[in-house]
């Protein structure tokens, strides 16, 4: 296909250009379609690299009182919809800096002095990125309070512990819930290092190598809540990894919420009946008038995969590029914007549907008997009341589950003379520990899964959120 060349060469850069672009040039290198999500940053960062350039004698104060009066009208314009956005103009940095000069004229050309576009949109992305995770943050604190209010809720529920999707020990609702508490904590501890690291300013690096204008970068990295400007220049307007960690601490996130998803499918299927969704966070189907189906829960299991493949696709865009910007880099918003999105949808689902479960303590106190789930408590026992080594008590308790199995009945069902002809050291009080109620009572260990345990916990992870 063979591309007509446009007329006017761009008035930003095309000094050196005698024709314009060729279409599916201009559509290959606009980037405006997406990042001008970015412009309340890049007037914020405009604003302050003004301010700054005044108060060092770089621009005269009446240059900078025009470029503050038109900047407040470019993001009147943008608020009001009346903005107008065009692929000729490539990015949001040039959409904000034409339309100043087209309402403030020659004053307008002055603002980009001793700044690039280079150090201007690692900029606007770093405090964009910023506030992508104060986001998440927020959103994994709603998530953990819903869990939490569960936890509460059923902090003595019995339900079956599982590993390898077998039953395997019983635990309690709150405990289970309490599990998912903790990795979300970490996923908000993973934010928080993540923006501790990332806060520091790039704009002042110009297009790579520094400016030689008298600037005050500490100014202008205060003036746009940044820790410090960064240190080299280079790595100012070459680094994305801190949109990478972002993703990184995303993609994390989105696997917890991915697991969580699945146990409520799991959960709320006829075969568990553990859980009930509520109105609010099923749907039905069109064919089979019974369905409750979790929607939502699939939905959000599904989309671990979008953020998974936005780190990917961030990783393979920056793998091979030499220092210091290329274009290349313009592909790293993408992948940022819809993992933001995505996160911010499935925390807000997920929360809503945690919050509002029915939990059925009944059906989750029947299975956690199945299964001869208290073996390892007569083990235990074996080992604590009989003075058995614990190899020899394991050996012991098998012997009575295949017993059990035998009889098609329960360990706790198993009569004492049927024990003590297998082990003629145990007594009555073996039955003590042989229910679920009595299992999880006793694991009172640190960590462990008794409800005076789980109380701590619960009160532990409340004074983390306050
Ligand atoms: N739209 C560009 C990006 O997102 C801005 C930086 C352009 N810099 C340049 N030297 N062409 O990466």
């Amino acid at each position: 296909m063979t591309d007509k060349p446009r007329r006017d060469a761009n008035a930003l850069w095309g000094g050196r250009f005698a024709g314009g672009h060729a279409e599916i040039m201009e559509r290959i290198n606009a980037s405006i379609d997406f990042d001008r999500r970015l412009h309340a940053e890049d007037i914020a960062g405009s604003r302050a690299h003004c301010n700054m350039l005044v108060t060092q004698g770089i621009l005269t104060a009446d240059d900078g009182h025009a470029i503050l009066k038109g900047l407040d009208q470019v993001e009147a314009e943008i608020a009001a919809g009346t903005f107008s956005y065009s692929a000729a103009r490539e990015d949001i940095h040039m959409h904000v800096e034409a339309r100043l000069a087209e309402i403030i004229g020659e004053p307008a050309g002055r603002l980009h002095t001793a700044r690039s576009r280079n150090d201007q949109v690692a900029t606007d992305f770093r405090i964009w990125v910023r506030g992508a995770l104060d986001e998440l943050t927020a959103g994994l604190a709603e998530l953990q309070r819903a869990l939490l209010s569960q936890a509460e809720a059923h902090v003595d529920a019995v339900m079956p512990g599982f590993t390898h999707l077998q039953s395997a020990q019983p635990v309690t609702f709150g405990h289970h819930m309490m599990a998912y508490v903790e990795m979300f904590a970490r996923d908000a501890g993973r934010a928080a290092d993540c923006r501790r690291r990332m806060n520091e300013c790039p704009l002042g690096a110009a297009a790579l190598a520094g400016t030689s204008f008298p600037i005050d970068r500490e100014a202008t990295s205060k003036a746009l809540g940044f820790d410090r400007p960064m240190a080299n220049s280079m790595d100012a307007v070459a680094s994305r990894d801190f949109a990478i960690e972002y993703l990184a601490t995303a993609a994390i996130c989105a696997t917890h919420l991915s697991r969580l998803a699945e146990e409520i499918v799991n959960w709320s299927s006829a075969q568990f009946g553990f859980v009930r969704l509520s109105d609010a966070f099923s749907t039905g189907s069109s064919i089979m008038p019974q369905k409750r189906n979790p929607d939502a829960a699939e939905l959000i299991r599904a989309k671990a995969g979008r953020v998974i493949g936005d780190l990917n696709a961030l990783l393979i865009v920056m793998k091979g590029l030499p220092m210091t910007y290329s274009k290349d880099m313009q592909e790293d918003k993408e992948p940022v914007f819809e993992a933001a999105d995505t996160m911010a949808l499935t925390l807000a689902a997920m929360a809503g549907m945690v919050r509002d479960m029915g939990v059925n303590r009944d059906a989750m106190a029947a299975a956690a008997g199945a299964g001869f789930s208290t073996a390892t408590d007569l083990a235990d026992w074996l080992v604590r009341a009989a003075g058995l080594p614990f190899r020899q008590a394991h050996h012991v308790t098998g012997r009575l589950v295949a017993l059990a199995e035998q009889r098609g009945c329960d360990l706790a069902d198993l009569s004492l003379d049927d024990m003590t002809g297998v082990e003629p050291a145990i007594t009555s009080d073996v039955f003590d520990v042989l229910g679920v109620g009595n299992s999880v009572r006793s694991r009172t260990s640190h960590g462990g899964t008794a409800p005076s345990r789980v109380r701590q916990a619960i009160a532990a992870a409340k004074a983390r959120l306050a």
